[in-house]
Parts: structure tokens; C-alpha cells; sequence
């Protein structure tokens, strides 16, 4: 079966500026990313109007590389992909526009993505530098990105059903609010893995959020502990990025007491989720999937309970375009296609329960 051929992905929900070509939803030509988390770093956070502009500043040249990268022409394109939501309205509406500007001139097929469904499929993705199986069907999948986490099971292509998400923070998010808390740099999330790993004790124990059998999470209760933790050590009401009168070695190791917290939870939940399901491969994607120690865990738990772990390489777990051009490839095939009035759409869900 044909999947797509070659397909020009656009990203830019956030604040990543994606794009790619990819074949048949596995293959990658190119995959160029502008990242503007530097720029955010300086307002400690993402400034929505500001990810706009930079959306507008760089998805030209990110486009060129893409294509001087690929070695490919428009002839092989199939269709342009893009990301419909969610995300900001602002960044979501730049990277649409210009894909319905492309897909118009070259007269290709415009199919619209959800975001999320991106970072299911990158697991779809085939890897230079390694072997990577395709997921096996029925998949339970963990997305943990810096607005979602939420458990899903495919029982086939394009198929989903909800088993449980996040009532309050999403994980990234935690990482974030923690990481800050700590007086570590904008993005909490590799900040605190990089700390926690210089961890050389391991006895600081954050609750966990367990909600019973059910499959929802919870992040809130363990980011007001940690706030509690750290401003009684401060003697503060918590500390500002940059300037924590905690020791390098008391960060590390609330920083691992954290990260074990929030990794313990999502594999226990994952794998539990995965039994429940009869799975025969578990899935995990999102920005937070870049984690190591999430990685391994998982990996390790999900061999153990005879489902492998498909997980794509950190760099396709954050945001890019090669994720949206592999849903693209199974969305192509299922005949969706948006017209040129395609509009953003910020709060796109991806299942139901
Ligand atoms: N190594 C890591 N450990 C933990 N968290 C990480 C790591 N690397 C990135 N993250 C977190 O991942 C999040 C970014 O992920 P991603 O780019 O998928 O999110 P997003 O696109 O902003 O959100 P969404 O996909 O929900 O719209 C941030 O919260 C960041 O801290
Ligand atoms: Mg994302």
C-alpha cells in the first residue's frame, strides 16, 4: 500500500518552526527546525505575540534548507501537510498560511494535522542511526508534551481512544514550573534531567498522584510539594530563575526527587494502561520523551511485561515537521484534505474516551 509518497510537513504550534519532507510516513529527506527557545528563555517563558513574529522571521529559510537538505523537487511532491492545532492561535496561523500559499501555487492537496497525533506518529519515523520496529498494533501510546499528557490506544491507523489525561499540569509543564522554581533556565524539563543526573543522593520523595485504578494524572499536588520543600529551604516563597540560594547539590537532588516522582507515575500508569489494553507495543512521544531517565524506565518496564517500547530519537520527540509529514501520510491516504478557508484551530482535541 502507498502511503502519501513524499509530503512537505509544516510545523509551528509553538515555538518551534518545523519543516519537512517525508515519504511514505517513514522517511526522512529532511527535517530542518528553528527553535526559539533561547529567545524565550530571556522572558522565562513563551511570549505568544513574540513566537508569531519569529514564526514569520524564519520559516522561509527554514523552508530553503529544507529543500537544499532533501534533493528533491515539487514534481515528487504529493501534498503539504500542516499543523491545524492545538497550539497558539498566532504561531498556528502562520505556518497555515503559508502551507494553504504553497499547496496553491504548486496546485497540491492541503491536509491539516493535529499536533498531537504528530507526536503519536513520530514513532512512526525510521532512524539512520538505529533499527526501529513499527509499532504493532493494538498500541498504547503516552504523549508528555509541555500542554498535554495523556494515555491513548490505537487499535488501528488513525483510531484513538482516550484512557486518561491530565485534570490539572501537563508533565512538561510541571518540569517547567519545578525547573524555575529550582533557579534553573527556561525549559525546565532538560535542566532538571541534566541536575538530577549529578544527583549523588537519593532520598528526597515527592508524593505521587496515583487518582485510584484510573488512568488520569496529576501534577498540581507534587509542584505545590516541591514549592513547599523549596521555600522552606530557602526560607523564601520559593526562589527566581537564576538566582537560587540552594546548593548545586540540594538542586540536584530535589531535582531528582521530582523527576522520579513524575517518571514513576507515567511508567506505572503506561504500563498498566498497555496489560489492560492487551498491547503489543507501547508507544511514547511529546517533548518530555526526550527525558532519559523516562526513556529507560519505560523501555525497561514495557520489555519486561513483553510489549517493546517504540520511542523516536529526543529530537523527533520535540516539536518538528517530520511528525506532522508521518500523520500526514496515513491522514493523505484516508482522503482528508482542508481548502484554502483552512483556519487555526488552538484547542483541537485529539480522542474521546
Ligand atoms: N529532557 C527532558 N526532560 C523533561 N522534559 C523535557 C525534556 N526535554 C524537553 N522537555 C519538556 O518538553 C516540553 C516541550 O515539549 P513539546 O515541544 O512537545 O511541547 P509543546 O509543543 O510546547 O506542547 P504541546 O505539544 O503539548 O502543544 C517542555 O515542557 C520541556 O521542558
Ligand atoms: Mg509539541
Amino acid at each position: 500500500m502507498t502511503r502519501g509518497g513524499l509530503i512537505l510537513a509544516v510545523e509551528s504550534s509553538c515555538d518551534e518552526t518545523g519543516i519537512a519532507l517525508v515519504e511514505d510516513g517513514r522517511r526522512i529527506h529532511s527535517n530542518v527546525v528553528a527553535s526559539q527557545v533561547a529567545m524565550h528563555a530571556a522572558a522565562g517563558g513563551i511570549v505568544p505575540e513574540v513566537a508569531a513574529r519569529a514564526h514569520l522571521r524564519w520559516i522561509v529559510p527554514v523552508l530553503d534548507e529544507a529543500w537544499a537538505a532533501a534533493g528533491v523537487t515539487w514534481d515528487d511532491v504529493s501534498a503539504v501537510a500542516v499543523t491545524e492545532g492545538p497550539g497558539l492561535a498566532g504561531s498556528l496561523l502562520v505556518g497555515i498560511n503559508f502551507a494553504k500559499t504553497l499547496a496553491y501555487v504548486h496546485g497540491k492537496p492541503l491536509v491539516p494535522v493535529n499536533h498531537l497525533e504528530g507526536h503519536l506518529y513520530a514513532a512512526w519515523l525510521a532512524d539512520e542511526a538505529r533499527e526501529v520496529p513499527e509499532p504493532l498494533f493494538p498500541v498504547v501510546a503516552l504523549i508528555v508534551s509541555g500542554g498535554h499528557t495523556f494515555l491513548v490506544e490505537m487499535r488501528d491507523h488513525l483510531a484513538y481512544r482516550l484512557l486518561g489525561e491530565t485534570v490539572d499540569d501537563a508533565a512538561g509543564e510541571a518540569f517547567d514550573k519545578v525547573g524555575r522554581l529550582l533557579g534553573l533556565p527556561y525549559p525546565g524539563g532538560p535542566e532538571i534531567m541534566r541536575a538530577a543526573a549529578g544527583a549523588t543522593r537519593h532520598d528526597v520523595v515527592f508524593p505521587r498522584a496515583w487518582l485510584g485504578d484510573s488512568f488520569d494524572f496529576s501534577f498540581s499536588g507534587l509542584k505545590t510539594a516541591a514549592r513547599r520543600t523549596i521555600a522552606a529551604e530557602t526560607g523564601g516563597t520559593g526562589t527566581s530563575a537564576g538566582d537560587s540560594p540552594l546548593a548545586n547539590d540540594r538542586v540536584a537532588e530535589l531535582a531528582d526527587g521530582f523527576q522520579e516522582s513524575v517518571v514513576d507515575v507515567l511508567v506505572t500508569k503506561t504500563i498498566r494502561a498497555a496489560r489492560a489494553a492487551g498491547a503489543r507495543s507501547v508507544v511514547l512521544g511529546g517533548g518530555v520523551a526526550a527525558n532519559r531517565v523516562l526513556r529507560d524506565r519505560l523501555a525497561a518496564a514495557a520489555q519486561a511485561a513483553g510489549m517493546p517500547l517504540v520511542v523516536p530519537r529526543p529530537a523527533l520527540c520535540t516539536d518538528n515537521g517530520a511528525m506532522i509529514g508521518a500523520a500526514a501520510a496515513w491522514r493523505f491516504e484516508a482522503g482528508t484534505r482542508a481548502g484554502l478557508d483552512l483556519d487555526a484551530k488552538p484547542s483541537l482535541p485529539l480522542a474521546r474516551r
